[in-house]
């Protein structure tokens, strides 16, 4: 499965380093360059215990790449999931700027089926608000699903893997 992970923060980087442990080919991607380089060059950019073996292992393996190119992105992944910022505006409610913004470039890029996953932690609702905005530029058809990250820092791979190897079991 060609997976690309839309934010290499603390969720996007540790689901990007454990899909691609579970054998996915992951691509993620980055507005920040420098960052997105470092981690090009091998070095991580968060520390979490664990994560440094996986993230070696699936370089050397070439199952993990890191780009600042949203297109190639798209055009790479069958699933594409979103992993960006959703800090607490002024009355406490998450701010989806990031998300939409996203979602509206995803949908210009849409150059085959593709199926868009919110991970970042968003109100109900935020499926449909994701779906009108890739709706307005897309041209070829796609799905929106909800896979809200709950890891926890300092455990995240833990979290991360365990979770995951109980839902495919
Ligand atoms: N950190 C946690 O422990 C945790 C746990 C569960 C859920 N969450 C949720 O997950 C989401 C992401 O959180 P985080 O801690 O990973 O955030 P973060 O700030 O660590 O990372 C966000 C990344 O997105 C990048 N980015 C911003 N705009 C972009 C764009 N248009 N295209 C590509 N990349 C872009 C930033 O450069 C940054 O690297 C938030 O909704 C957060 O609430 C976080």
């Amino acid at each position: 499965m060609k997976l690309a992970v839309i934010g290499t923060g603390y969720v996007g980087l540790v689901a990007g380093v454990c899909f691609a442990e579970t054998g996915s080919d992951v691509m993620c991607v980055d507005v920040d360059e420098a960052k997105v380089q470092r981690l090009r060059d091998g070095e991580l950019t968060i520390y979490e215990p664990g994560l440094d073996r996986l993230f070696d292992r699936n370089r050397r393996e070439e199952r993990l790449l890191f780009t600042c190119d949203l297109q190639e992105a798209v055009e790479f992944a069958e699933i594409i999931f979103l992993a960006l910022p959703t800090p607490a505006g002024e009355d406490g409610s998450a701010d989806l700027s990031y998300v939409l913004r996203a979602s509206e470039d995803i949908g210009r890029l849409l150059d085959d089926y593709k199926v868009i996953v919110t991970k970042s932690t968003v109100p109900v609702g935020t499926a449909d608000a994701v779906r009108e905005a890739v709706a307005r530029h897309a041209r070829h058809e796609f799905d929106v699903a909800s896979n809200p990250e709950f890891l926890r820092e300092g455990v995240a791979v833990d979290d991360f893997l365990r979770r995951s190897a109980s839902l495919w079991a």
